[in-house]
């Protein structure tokens, strides 16, 4: 009795220390991603279009081939066959055959050379980095002169990649404030927003959207058969539910005649 009282008292500080850790790890971003929804499939498909137009220059997502990228975001004909025209038509560039992997334009030699590191995959992007994280970095890019392609970023200081978006989004600069002053007295200052000091072909609002989809697709590419895990998992546990409801009816049967 005294272990299992030891055990429950050891388990209650754990949960109590990991969800302070958690909390304490929680980090404040400028913006609000709205929650994902892999069930929006309007959502993904337009997602994956910013994704092979604006990313997949430099970055690839080789553990996914386009046709599973097509299957799960419902590029599918009447008889669930991939839409392999349409496919083609939107999605692949760069002359691959929809059973091929998702590659980047770019070799990996031409990435170090240009950007001086290797450019990441991003098929597992969006469990490496959170959703929000990501969403927060596609929307926080600033002209910065001091680095190599004339940006940085608000949540992925002295970044090495180029801004992509800035005909959609605009131009914006950061809107500052003064955290404290260090040892030879100057300022330390942390990015609190963004003001646009000119338009681009997207509202703000519209371009949120726009990051949202591109977020949602990435997440969709991080875990593809989530969906369908979830749906066996509701149709396991109905099993159990209506098999244990079995069991115990034949239970009392067996049991009914059988005096105690
Ligand atoms: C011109 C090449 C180029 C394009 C186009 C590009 N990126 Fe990048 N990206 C990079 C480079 C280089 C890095 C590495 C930055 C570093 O480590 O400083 C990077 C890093 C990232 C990271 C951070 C990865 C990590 O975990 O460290 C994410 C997320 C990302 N890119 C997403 C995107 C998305 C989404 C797009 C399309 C909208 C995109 N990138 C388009 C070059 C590019």
């Amino acid at each position: 009795m005294k272990g299992i009282k030891k055990l429950c008292l050891v388990t209650l500080l754990l949960a109590f220390t990991s969800s302070v850790f958690a909390a304490a790890a929680k980090v404040d971003f400028i913006y609000d991603m709205p929650k994902v929804d892999l069930r929006d499939q309007a959502s993904l498909q337009r997602g994956a279009k910013y994704f092979m137009n604006y990313c997949s220059g430099c970055h690839g997502m080789q553990y996914m081939r386009y046709s599973q990228m097509a299957e799960g975001i419902g590029m599918t004909d009447a008889d669930g066959q991939v839409a392999e025209a349409i496919v083609l038509a939107n999605l692949v560039f760069s002359g691959e055959r929809v059973g091929d992997q998702i590659k980047a334009a770019m070799t990996k030699e031409q990435g170090k050379q240009y950007f001086g590191i290797n450019i990441p995959d991003l098929t597992l992007g969006a469990k490496v980095r959170k959703p929000e994280w990501i969403y927060n970095y596609l929307l926080g890019f600033y002209p910065d002169d001091t680095r190599q392609w004339g940006t940085n970023n608000a949540v992925f200081h002295d970044v090495a990649m180029p801004n992509v978006f800035s005909d959609l989004q605009g131009l914006q600069v950061p809107v500052t404030r003064i955290l404290y002053y260090d040892d030879d007295n100057r300022p330390v200052e942390e990015i609190i927003g963004f003001e646009l000091v000119r338009e681009g072909t997207h509202t703000p609002e519209e371009f949120q959207q726009a990051m949202y989809d591109l977020v949602n697709f990435m997440s969709f590419a991080s875990d593809p058969k989530k969906l369908k895990r979830q749906r066996i998992g509701v149709i396991v546990i109905l099993f159990l539910i209506v098999f244990t409801m079995l069991a115990y009816l034949l239970k009392r049967e067996y049991w009914k005649n059988i005096k105690k």
